[in-house]
């Protein structure tokens, strides 16, 4: 048996631009998908080994091989904001549309699955034939919100799986088959989230290539993660954009532009606030605020593309009446999570308390092996 993780993502500029080749950059962060896989003799049709756990699907791969799945990320709910520490008790239960989130993960579940399979056949692994797989995946993360739970649950599985049949996948060939089944699932995917679950830390991306940005103890971001109350699609969300730049490519060309220079803007001024960089014109506060008006450009060059919801909007304007230094949705919009920047050592619990709030660090850890 083993277990993987992988982190989730927030993207703190550039999403849905990132698609058609501008930069963007995001943030892992310290919520993660735990993907536990083994063999096992249990035939996944027998019933009372299924009637026993709730929520478990179970599948034919391409090769022959049987999946159990068993999904516990949706299983627990508790209050508003959600501290770190505490295991797989992540979102209300109303803000769920279970059946087609569940189909959708699923489905990344299945590609991970085959893309495993495909590689260990090629290096010409046999044991693996006929098994039976037994695959457990626990989420401390909402799905369908923005915060990057399918790219998670891909790159933990691959992790997961590759280490359980002895494959050496290294960290490239993760992120790259993770970007692949993203592609498959999605239609057009950018890469960003699979990245990100891999390497872990702030990322600053494009098109597969990407600069690390190393993270010291100082940096003191207090972002406020707030969940709109709706899940969403990014598969959908894509396509809607995309609908939008065929019918207006001069126009959404340029939003792209748009989207890309506020994304250098913010990446020189995340790195002084890293690398602590003296600077003539700001101090640390003022570096933080000149973020917040980028995030807040940032959403209005999404809203211009049609990817903001009512929800989101409300929350925004909301945010920044309450001392929020900026705010945009986060990842493919359509409903999810906005991200609130606040100065550092505010107290937001109570700002958000009639929604469910995520409240996270940034961090360093890309997937790993748990035991
Ligand atoms: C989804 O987290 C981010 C999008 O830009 C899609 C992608 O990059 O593949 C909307």
């Amino acid at each position: 048996m083993t277990t993987a993780s992988a982190p989730g993502k927030i993207i703190l500029f550039g999403e849905h631009a990132v698609v058609y080749g501008r930069p963007a950059v995001a943030t892992a962060i310290d919520k993660r998908i735990y993907v536990e896989t083994d063999f096992t003799e249990k035939s996944p049709y027998e019933s009372s080994y299924i009637s026993s756990i709730k929520d478990s699907q179970s599948y034919s791969s391409k090769k022959g091989i049987i999946i159990q799945y068993y999904d516990k990320s949706r299983l627990s709910y508790t209050k508003n904001d959600i501290t770190s520490g505490q295991e797989h008790d992540v979102y209300k239960s109303e803000i769920r549309d279970e059946r087609p989130t569940f189909y959708q993960s699923n489905k990344y579940l299945q590609e991970s699955v085959d893309i495993v399979l495909k590689k260990a056949e090629m290096m010409g692994n046999t044991e693996i034939k006929d098994c039976v797989l037994k695959i457990v995946t626990k989420s401390e993360l909402p799905i369908s919100s923005g915060l990057g739970s399918s790219g998670a649950l891909c790159v933990a599985l691959i992790k997961s799986l590759s280490s359980l049949f002895g494959l050496d996948l290294d960290n490239k060939e993760i992120a790259q088959m993770g970007w692949e089944i993203e592609r498959n699932v999605q239609g057009f995917a950018s890469g960003i989230d699979p990245f990100v679950s891999t390497y872990g830390g702030i990322i600053h991306y494009n098109n597969g290539c990407f600069d690390r940005i190393d993270i010291d103890d100082q940096i003191d971001l207090n972002f406020l993660i707030i969940h709109s109350g709706k899940n969403s699609s990014t598969k959908d969300m894509v396509k809607r954009v995309a609908e939008l730049k065929t019918r207006f490519p001069n126009t959404v060309n340029k939003i792209f532009d748009a989207i890309g220079v506020v994304t250098e803007e913010a990446v020189d001024i995340l790195y002084n606030l890293i690398k602590g960089k003296p600077s003539k014109r700001s101090s640390k506060l003022e570096h933080l605020q000149l973020l917040g008006s980028l995030l807040c450009i940032n959403q209005g060059l999404l809203e211009s593309l049609g990817v903001s919801t009512l929800e989101l909007s409300n929350l925004f304007y909301r945010s920044l009446r309450y001392g929020a230094l900026g705010a945009k949705l986060t990842g493919s919009g359509g409903g999810g999570c906005l991200i609130s920047l606040y100065p550092p050592s505010t107290d937001m619990a109570t700002i958000f308390e009639d929604y469910t709030t995520l409240k996270c660090r940034i961090s360093p850890n890309g997937v790993m092996i748990e035991k």
